[in-house]
Parts: C-alpha cells; structure tokens; sequence
C-alpha cells in the first residue's frame, strides 16, 4: 500500500502537485475510520464533527454495511440497466415503503439525482400539466446548494461556482430563501412555473434553518398553484435533523424528494429521486438513466445502511443530541464574544463567527480544533458547521463540546 510510508506532509504534497485544486481542504491526512472517531496517518485520534458533510451519519466504517458491501462485492457488481439484477427490484420495494413514495429512479451522486429531479419536473409540466414546450420554469433560492454540474450552478449565486462556466442554463427563477411573499408572487406571475426546488434546510449557506411553517406554507401554495415542491434533502435528509426527513418536522411530503450521501452511510455514491406514480411514469425507456445507477452493490449497501437508521434509532439520537449540544454551546456564548450564535435541527448545526465575513477567524478556529482532537470545516462566510456522525453519544458529544469551549475560549 503506498499510503504506509506516506507522512501527513507528502501525502498533501502528491495531492498538490498531481490532482486539481479544486478543494481546499484542512491540513490533516486520515487513513483510518471507525464510528464517530477518523485517524491520521501519524496515528492522531480525531472526533470527526462533519461526517463527510453528512454522508456518514451511521458513522465510519459501520460493520453492518460493510458486511453488506463485501458479501455482496464478491457476489455481482454491476449488470448495467441493459439486465435485470436481483438486488435492484428488492432494494426498490424497501426504500418507497422506507420514505413512503410509489417508486424511486436510483442514481449515485446527490448532483446527479437533483438534475433527475428537475428532468422529471420538467417532463412532467409538459406531458401532464400541458406548460408549452421549452417554457417551463423551476423556482430556487438565493443561496441554494445543490451540487456542482452545469445547470445547478447556473442557478447558484455562489460566484466562484459560477464565473466562467457559463453559458447557464434557462429555465430557474431565484427568490429570497425563507420568503413565502416572495414565492407566492413567483407563483403568480407566470403560468409556466413547473416547480419549487428547495434545501429544507440550507447546509452549506451555512446551515440556515427557515421559520418555523415556511415549508408547510410553501407546501401549501405550490398546491394551490398545480406545482410540483421539490425537496433536496441529499444533506438534510436520513435522520440528520432530528427526523428521518427534515420536511417531516412539518408533517410536509415533497411531489418531489431527493436523497445521496446517507442512503449509503458513506460507503459507496447511492442517490435517489422519489414521487409518485403520476409523476415517475412520465420516464419512459431510453429517456433518463446512468450505467452504475441501481446497480446490485449500490442496493445492497443502501439497504443496510437504512436499517441501521432504524435499528440504532438515529433520529431520536440526533434530536436528543442536537438539543443538548445547542443549549450547552448556548449557554457558553452567553460568557464569550467570539461567538455570535449557535443555529440547526437535530444534529446539523452552525456557529457563527463574531466577524468580517471575509476573515480568516472560521478557518483558523478549525485549525485549533484539529489541534484539539476535534474536525470540522468553515462554510461559506464566518461559520462553522457541526455535523457529527449520529451514532455519538452523550458522554461523546459532552466531550466534544469541552473541545469547542475550550478552543474558542483559547483562541
Ligand atoms: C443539498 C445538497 N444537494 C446536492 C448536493 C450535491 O451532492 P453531491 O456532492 O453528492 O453531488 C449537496 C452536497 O453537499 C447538498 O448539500
């Protein structure tokens, strides 16, 4: 193995000098994962407080899903869609009755299953709710994420997504995030709104949680007006809040739902788009597809991973743990200026910096916490987001946040 030999040093300097710098990722090299805990490769011990941002929520290396990856590696891989495969139709009927939705169309990566998402919404518009061809329009929000490919940053007002990628794509109308006024204004204005694509909680704007009732009410209009609410819970989703779904926290159910990250625990790229039968049957053969989507590892990965959710009960740990990390970390900003304030659901959560949004206090506060034991990662302008695996518990999580006290008190 080449990674034996390597120092945390030159293996950040083969990353720099042989692969594109298109992250820029904290000073620290893991070589090792198990539960809420990763290794570096010189054998330091780290709380990892950001899960792959909030992919391993069933924490590393989870011996029930990698059981299921390795019996079924060594089984069959990968048939293509060209066949049928005996995992995919099984994996299918588990996780509509799991989220509760008539079919699901699988995909890997959580960009990929929003672009699914907004095809489906647009063939939809055409084919059912009889919008004229090339007219459909889908609303987003200011300060959305929802992944990295042509047309979704060209909806993105994040200006290093954007700049000189164009030209974007047509067809997206952005409003204020957490504005029904707004949205129902939108709503109004043209007959060739198709859809209403939003993050119930915006993670990497920097975990920002709407008032309470604006998905139900956002809900609510998108029926009054015959348009589709399309939830991207690909980092919100799968226990991470509190509920298994962050929408669940108002009893909402997308037309739309979209899922990544979690559905695999990590463990390999699995997504997924949910609807209805009305809505799924507009795909018709030939029309929408990837070669590894559905694949038999891909199902048999995502099953486990599921069951662990409910077998652990993830997402009552997650609301018990949320609560608990935002009162003490409340309490402690009370005695400390650094901090402004601490904001999430569940355990997605965010501090935010008591400075210029362009300083460098974010990213230096993740360098003490590193040298502290703990990992986590600024978002965009002065936060820092707190996503830890949800298999912590309460004896862990107290000593994280001694960590964070201590760092912030410190620095
Ligand atoms: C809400 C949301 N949607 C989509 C994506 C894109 O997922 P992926 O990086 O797997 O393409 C992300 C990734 O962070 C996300 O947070």
């Amino acid at each position: 193995m080449v990674s034996e030999t390597l120092s945390s040093k030159q293996a950040i300097e083969l990353e720099n000098k042989y692969g594109a710098h298109n992250y820029h990722p904290l000073p620290v090299v893991l070589s090792k994962g198990e539960g809420v805990f990763v290794w570096d490769v010189e054998g330091k011990k780290y709380y990892d407080f950001l899960s792959a941002y909030s992919a391993v929520n069933q924490g590393h290396c989870h011996p029930k899903i990698i059981k299921a990856l390795k019996d079924q590696a060594s089984t069959l891989t990968l048939t293509s869609r060209a066949f049928y495969n005996d995992v995919l139709g099984a994996y299918e009927k588990y996780v509509t009755e799991y989220f509760g939705f008539d079919k699901v169309l699988p995909m890997n990566t959580g960009a990929e299953a929003v672009e699914t998402a907004i095809k489906l919404c647009r063939k939809y518009a055409y084919e059912v709710n009889g919008i004229a061809e090339n007219e459909a329009e889908i609303i987003v929000c200011e300060n959305n994420f929802h992944g990295r490919t042509t047309t979704i940053i060209s909806f993105s007002n994040d200006e290093d997504a954007r700049r000189n990628f164009g030209p974007y794509t047509k067809g997206f109308i952005k409003i204020a995030y957490n504005n029904l006024d707004a949205l129902e204004e939108t709503l109004k204005s043209s007959k060739n709104i198709a859809g209403f694509l939003v993050e119930p909680i915006q993670g990497e704007a920097g975990v920002y949680v709407p008032s309470e009732g604006y998905l139900s009410k956002a809900k609510a209009l998108c029926e009054k007006y015959g348009v589709l609410f399309i939830a991207d819970e690909v980092q919100t989703g799968i226990a991470r809040t509190g509920e298994l779904l962050a929408v669940k926290h108002e009893n909402v159910k997308p037309d739309i739902l979209i899922l990544g990250k979690a559905l695999s625990g990590g463990v390999y790229p699995v997504s997924a788009v949910f609807s209805n039968n009305k809505i799924m049957d507009v795909i018709k053969p030939g029309q929408h597809g990837s070669t590894f989507g559905g694949n038999p590892l891909a199902c048999a990965v995502a099953i486990a991973a599921l069951e662990v959710v409910k077998d652990e009960e993830l997402a009552k740990n997650s609301e018990e743990l949320g609560q608990l990390f935002r009162s003490e970390l409340g309490k402690f900003i009370e005695t400390n200026d650094l901090i402004k304030l601490v904001r999430g659901k569940g355990l997605l959560n965010a501090i935010v910096i008591n400075d210029s949004e362009d300083s460098s206090t974010a990213w230096d506060i993740c360098i003490k916490l590193r040298d502290n034991g703990l990992l986590a990662k600024p978002t965009h302008g002065n936060i820092i987001r707190f996503a830890p695996p949800l298999v912590m518990n309460k004896e862990q999580l107290l000593d994280c946040v001694e960590i964070i006290k201590k760092t912030i008190s410190e620095f």
